[in-house]
This record gives structure tokens, sequence and C-alpha cells, in this order.
């Protein structure tokens, strides 16, 4: 038997996570819309299965405006939403997106109810942390996508600075997917090698601020939120769960005391398998890291509290 793996939403952070997806054969691929977007997700996905033949995958890509081919697909990734514009921070979409995913979590958990779901929609950590509570579900299954892509930022902006391979790096970052994430420079290494042992100071500072400001820098120059990495970020975490890797990466996940913190979704690094989210690593941070963590947590309170609930 097949994987499946249903992609809600064909915009763009759908389409592209669907090519990922399709490329490495995790599994048969469900592209979804609204019916308002006609016959888009049926034109995007069978555009996407002509690529195989090309790239010799032999995913079977489907599209469809009801859940009907969606049903008990074994990961939901939920990129449908509103994307952010120049201007605009993640949080000015709290209301819009919390209609949009009130509506496709009731959708998934009635046409999937033993799914593993991956939120993208932003701003993520509310987002997740509202379609946690939607779902009635183990955390375990229900958790978010941001640490991925802030981390794969910061490993793309060392590598451009030090002109090394992406592969030597180990880039860390955790908290919220917003300006106030937290780049653990303690945590990020060169071939094992800290970076500030690479860098001067103002070198590596310079490489957390544009990290933080990383989407902002994309949406600027795009005139919307970027979408290959972000696909990526997320068929990544579909990877590391279809193949039961105990991958650890940072996610987004509601966390039950865990750096003293309960009652919020936040970015943290946990193990990835066929359970989902399996465990949370608790790494040690110094007094500064939990300072600029607990701005990193008021930012996501105050766009929680414009949660209608
Ligand atoms: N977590 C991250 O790292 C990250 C990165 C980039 C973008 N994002 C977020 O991902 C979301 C999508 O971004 P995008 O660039 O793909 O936007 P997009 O506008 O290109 O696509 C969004 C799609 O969602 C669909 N949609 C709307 N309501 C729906 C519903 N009720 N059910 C099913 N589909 C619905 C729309 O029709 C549209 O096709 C945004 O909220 C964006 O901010 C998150």
């Amino acid at each position: 038997m097949r994987n499946k793996i249903t992609v809600v939403g064909a915009g763009n952070v759908g389409a592209s996570c669907a090519a990922w997806l399709a490329e490495r054969e995790l599994g048969d691929v469900v592209l979804v819309d609204i019916p308002q977007t006609g016959t888009m997700p049926m034109g995007k996905s069978l555009d996407l299965l002509q690529t195989g033949p090309i790239y010799r995958f032999n995913t079977h890509l489907t599209g469809a405006t009801d859940y009907g081919p969606t049903e008990n697909s074994d990961v939901v990734v939920i990129t449908a939403g509103f994307p952010r514009k120049p201007g605009m921070s993640r949080e000015d979409l709290v209301g819009k997106n919390q209609e949009i995913i009130t509506d496709v979590m009731a959708k998934v958990t009635s046409a999937s109810p033993n799914a593993i779901v991956i939120v993208v929609t932003n701003p993520l950590d509310t987002m997740v942390y509202l379609a946690h509570r939607l779902s009635g579900w183990p955390r375990s299954r229900v958790f978010g996508q941001a640490g991925q892509l802030d981390s794969a930022r910061m490993a793309a902006f060392i590598a451009m600075e030090l002109n090394v391979s992406v592969d030597n790096i180990q880039a860390s970052v955790m908290g919220g997917h917003g300006d106030e994430m937290v780049p653990l420079v303690r945590y990020t290494t060169v071939a094992g090698v800290p970076i500030g042992d690479l860098l001067p100071a103002d070198r590596v500072q310079a490489i957390v601020d544009r990290t933080r400001k990383g989407g902002g820098e994309i949406v600027n120059l795009l005139g919307t939120s970027a979408y290959y990495a972000p696909g990526a970020a997320a068929a990544r975490m579909v990877e590391a769960i279809l193949k039961d890797q105990k991958l650890i990466l940072p996610c987004s996940v509601v966390l039950e005391g865990e750096y003293g913190l309960k009652d919020i979704a936040f970015g943290v690094p946990v193990k990835l398998g066929r359970g989902g989210m399996e465990q949370i690593i608790e790494v040690k941070l110094d007094e500064n890291e939990k300072a600029v963590l607990q701005k990193s947590v008021d930012l996501i309170r105050g766009s929680m509290s414009a949660l209608k609930m």
C-alpha cells in the first residue's frame, strides 16, 4: 500500500510542497482547494504528474475541490490561507486565516481521522494552537512547520558568508515563526565548529538579523511570501514521518510545561517519526537566550489573543 499525502491549499506553498513530495516518491498526493478555484487543483496536479516521466518518479497526483479523494490520508499538510503582502506582519493574518483553518480542520478530521497534520498557514504558531485545539487529537499528531525553514535560511546565509557547503552546516533556530524567532548561535556549527569561532561577532549578528527577517526579505522582493523553501521544508517533515527517520528538527508544537511554557504552540527541537512528533528535546538555554525567547512568547500570545474562541 502506498502512503497517501494530502496537501490542502493548491496555491504557491501547496503546489511547491506537492512537487517536492512527488519527486521524492513519498506516497500518492492529493492537492485540495476550495470549489471557487474551479479546476485549478486538477490542472496543477496533472501538470506535476507529467513531470514523473522526466524525473522518473511514479507518484500519482490528484486534484480535488472536495475531501472525498483525501480520505484516510496518512499525512495532511495544511497550506490553505492568505499569505502576507509587503508591509504586513504574519500576525495581521489571524482573523482571516482562523476562519480557513476552522473550515479545513473540520473536513480533515472527518475525512482522515488517523492522519498526522502539519500546519503551514500563518501566523504559524497561533494556527498550530488553533488546529490542535479544534482537532481534539494528541499534540503528537498536530504540529507545524517553521523551524526547518528558519534554520535552512540561517544555514544558507552562513554558507554564503563562509563559502562552504550547506552540508557542513548545522543551524539551529527556536521560538515562534515571527521576527522575534531565536537563532541559537551557540548551537550552530560548521563541520562541528561553532560559528562564533569562525566569524567575528558583528558578522554573526548580521546573519542572526537577516535570518529573523528572512521571510520579510522575500515578501519585499516577491510581493508575496516565499514558497519554494517553505514547500520543501514541509515535504522534508513528511519524509521524516513516513520513513520513520527519528529526525530531530525544530517544529512548532503545543507545549505542556516544556521550557516552562504551556497553552502555547512554540518552535522547539522535536523528534519526527511514524508516530508524528515523538519527543520534545529540551536544550539548555543561558539567561540571554531565555530573555530573547520570552519576547517571542509575548509576540505569539499577542497574536493568540486575537483568536475568537
Ligand atoms: N510556515 C511557514 O514557514 C510559511 C512560509 C510561507 C508561507 N506560509 C503561509 O502559508 C499560507 C499559504 O501561502 P501561499 O503563498 O501558498 O498562498 P496562496 O494564496 O498562493 O495559496 C493559498 C491557497 O489556499 C486556498 N484556500 C483558501 N481557503 C481555503 C480553504 N478553506 N480550504 C482549502 N483551501 C483554501 C486558496 O484558494 C489558495 O489557493 C499563508 O498563510 C502563508 O503565510 C507559511
